[in-house]
């Protein structure tokens, strides 16, 4: 008996972005670590110290630890100033190309530092708060998938129906409509993949790193990178290192509507996302953020959001879920004979 079934393909992981991270685990002030100069580049880039010049060095100076626990403020890590675990494990993770900083926080949130036992939102907007208008409301965006900038693998009615869905999650929680057009130029909203430098100022970094990002209102531009393992279903897909389209769809789709990166690990607006993770459901922080910028679509109500059906826990899912693995085991007793 053979039995060639559902074995994850394990990629190598060198040369990934932010691997060689890892050699700088436990540095802390006074250390001098080969890849400090380049994790003050990753810190600038995302908003978190100055760029530095040419001439950085590898040396874990104090400029560099005001810079570590602001990331660890922000992405809710324990403050502790230096590479430890769980902050080297964070920053190597893949993650959207939106800088943290430039945004600002609701008005609510700087009333209540520290509001003892009050829930303090976490979500952020573009500096400036832009966000769609219409001078006749509803507000009614149209979003179109680039017929050219693809991914061979994935075929586009899949993508468009992952595409179909994380709109109508945001749309379910805000006046505001999305429709399909054909026409991808006059689209509001322009979604495609493209690797490397794509003529926006802001390049693509090849597999992991980097999956994706969109630009503030009202630009409308949705990017993902060409070079990662997109999945649209995990269950056909077994992919070590495949990122979930769904998810970063609608991470994005949240940059497109006016939202910065969240605070809060289990929002959809949290900056980074695993390989293999899927984190398609708003949280309260997502909606009420949105909501601050839309107003709430009156047939909506927060409490309705538990109801969302997590896609991990569907009957369907599991069953799949358990025919892989005793596929494995399969292989398992079937290699040991
Ligand atoms: C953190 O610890 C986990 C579990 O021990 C390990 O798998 C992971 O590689 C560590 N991360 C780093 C960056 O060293
Ligand atoms: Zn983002
Ligand atoms: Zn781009």
């Amino acid at each position: 008996m053979v039995v060639v079934l559902g074995l994850p393909v394990v990629h190598g992981h060198g040369g990934v972005a932010w691997h060689s991270f890892k050699q700088l685990l436990d540095a802390g002030r006074g250390s001098h670590v080969t890849g400090l100069a380049e994790l003050k580049r990753y810190l600038a880039r995302f908003g978190y110290m100055a760029k530095p010049g040419r001439d950085t060095t590898d040396a874990f100076d104090e400029h560099l630890e005001v810079a570590v626990r602001r990331y660890q403020t922000r992405l809710s890590l324990p403050v502790t100033g230096r590479l430890d675990n769980a902050t080297l494990d964070q920053i190597m993770s893949p993650r959207c190309g939106v800088g943290d900083d430039d945004v600002e926080r609701p008005v609510s949130v700087a009333l209540s530092p520290g509001a003892q036992g009050g829930v303090v939102s976490r979500f952020t907007f573009f500096k400036g708060e832009p966000r769609w208008t219409r001078s006749d409301p509803p507000i009614v965006l149209s979003y179109a998938v680039s017929p050219t900038a693809t991914v061979g693998y994935l075929p586009p009615a899949a993508v468009r129906a992952v595409f179909q869905r994380a709109f109508a999650r945001w749309a379910r929680t805000i006046p505001v409509g999305f429709v399909e057009t054909d026409d991808y130029e006059a689209a509001d909203i322009k979604v495609g993949f493209y690797a490397g430098n794509h003529g926006d100022g802001v390049p693509f970094d090849g597999p992991l790193g980097i999956l994706g990002h969109a630009f503030s209102p009202k630009n409308g531009r949705l990017h993902l990178d060409a070079s990662e393992h997109w999945a649209v279903d995990f269950d056909v897909d077994a992919t070590a290192s495949a990122i979930d389209l769904e998810s970063v769809a609608t991470h994005e789709i949240g940059h497109v509507l006016g939202l910065g990166h969240s605070t809060s690990p289990r929002a959809v607006m949290y900056p980074s996302i695993k390989p293999r993770e899927k984190k398609v459901r708003l949280t309260v922080d997502d909606v009420e953020g949105v909501q601050a910028l839309y107003g709430s679509n009156p047939q909506f109500s927060l409490s309705s959001l538990s109801e969302q059906g997590t896609s991990s826990s569907s009957p369907r899912r599991l069953l799949a879920g358990s025919a892989r693995l005793l596929c494995t085991v399969l292989v398992i007793l079937v290699t040991q004979l």
